[in-house]
């Protein structure tokens, strides 16, 4: 049973921390009524139904991978370490250019984040949770001292732009967090990670090696390959019962209450989910942050996104305790407690000389890309 109680407290002085934090979104946007030229909808129902006006789309030069690094380029320089302190990248993501090469080793490669392990991890909208919940659990074993764990998406990619039950709900993005050992109490609490498989056709992106693509009935909507297909009411039935549940789960394993949460970090999957959610915990909606009107759904990115937003509206302080709640494909669902520890968000400050140290690691990383590919390119000719 994959869940945490609060460390540190027994057996070790090792807390996790989160020290960093950054988003990317694409400049493009896609509103309802750009969604309405194009399939049987209307911005009145879509507002409705979701919360959403409007969401970023990726050019076409732009990939998970290059969102996910500017997200976590932010994130350095939030938490002002270099590339080669981190021994630890995660990237969240159902959207991947690459089987493999992973975009955490993309991710890892550009950043020159020449001592880190890098790799991809798939769990839907709970992956940013259940990376970060990895990434604590590391740090406070003692193996990792810094890691930098990303939610990037493209789901603009893989939706059915023809089916208008699902390609209303979705847009890119990526959000990355800075995790860091720290002597001061607090940081990631608790954890609840959870997964139904049984519920893995209501929501599902055949891939390659699939045999449901082929001829099986398994999928929802005609198990088109690389192609979004989900039973939106019954994930809508899905999800309203496991966030309240797995944030009660959380607090408990924390030993706080619900009450004492200050913020609630949700995925932002549907308005209606957060306000169904919201009753049930008898907390206030307004304790939920919520922009899921700005962005659609960028599955593993929405809470790291979240997350930047709260920040930056100062709606988290020292001390606050935070729950991020995760659910989506596989099933999978995650909730995590957080008391916001070291340093204060105001109170942090880059230094100079360790962001041009940082801008000196990125242009060497794309000078040791060129050259290598180079040699291999010269090699090649003269066999
Ligand atoms: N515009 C207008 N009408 C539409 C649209 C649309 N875009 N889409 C569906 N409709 C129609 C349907 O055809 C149906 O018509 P009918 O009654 O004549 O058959 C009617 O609207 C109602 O359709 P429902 O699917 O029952 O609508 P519902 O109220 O359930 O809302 C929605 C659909 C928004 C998808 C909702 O079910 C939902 O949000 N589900 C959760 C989705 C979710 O959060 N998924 C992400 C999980 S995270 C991840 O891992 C990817």
């Amino acid at each position: 049973m994959a869940q945490s109680s609060p460390p540190g407290s027994e057996t070790t002085a090792r807390f996790a921390h989160i020290t960093g934090w950054g988003k990317a979104l694409p400049e493009q946007v896609m509103t309802n009524d750009d969604i309405a030229a194009f399939v049987e909808t209307n911005d009145d129902w879509i507002f409705t139904r979701t919360g959403i006006r409007q969401r970023h789309i990726a050019h076409e030069a732009e990939s998970t991978a290059t969102l996910a690094y500017n997200a976590a380029r932010q994130a350095l320089e939030v938490a002002d370490i270099l590339p080669t302190d981190l021994d630890m990248i995660i990237v969240a993501t159902s959207t991947a250019e690459h089987i493999f090469p992973s975009t955490a080793s993309q991710v890892q490669d550009w950043l020159n984040a020449s001592e880190a392990g890098a790799f991809d991890l798939s769990a839907a909208c709970s992956g940013f949770v259940y990376g970060l919940q990895l990434a604590a659990d590391s740090i406070r074993a003692g193996s990792t001292d810094a890691a930098l764990v990303i939610g990037a998406e493209t789901m603009s990619r893989i939706i059915d732009w023809t089916d208008r039950s699902t390609c209303i709900l979705f847009g890119d993005g990526a959000g990355a967090v800075v995790l860091r050992a720290s002597d001061t109490p607090g940081g990631v609490l608790s954890s609840v990670l959870r997964s139904d498989g049984a519920g893995g056709d209501l929501l599902a992106v055949p891939s390659v090696g699939s045999i449901d693509a082929k001829e099986s009935p398994v999928g929802v909507n005609g198990n088109q390959l690389y192609k979004i297909s989900m039973a939106g009411g019954e994930v809508f039935k899905f999800a309203t019962r496991v966030v309240s549940e797995s944030i009660e789960q959380a607090c408990r394993l924390a030993r706080i209450q619900v009450e004492d949460i200050d913020l609630v970090i949700p995925h932002q999957a549907n308005r209606r989910i957060l306000q169904a959610a919201a009753r049930k915990l008898g907390i206030d909606l307004a304790k939920f942050m919520s922009n899921v009107e700005r962005y659609g759904n960028t599955s593993a990115a929405s809470i790291p996104i979240a997350l930047c937003e709260a920040i930056e509206q100062r709606r988290i302080q020292s001390r606050d305790h935070i729950a991020l709640v995760g659910f989506g494909g596989g099933l999978t669902w995650a909730s995590m407690i957080i008391r916001w520890g070291v340093p204060k968000p105001s109170e942090q400050h880059g230094s100079l000389i360790k962001r041009q140290q940082r801008h000196v690691q990125y242009r060497l990383a794309r000078l040791r890309r060129l050259r290598r590919r180079m040699a291999r390119r010269l090699q090649s000719s003269g066999d």
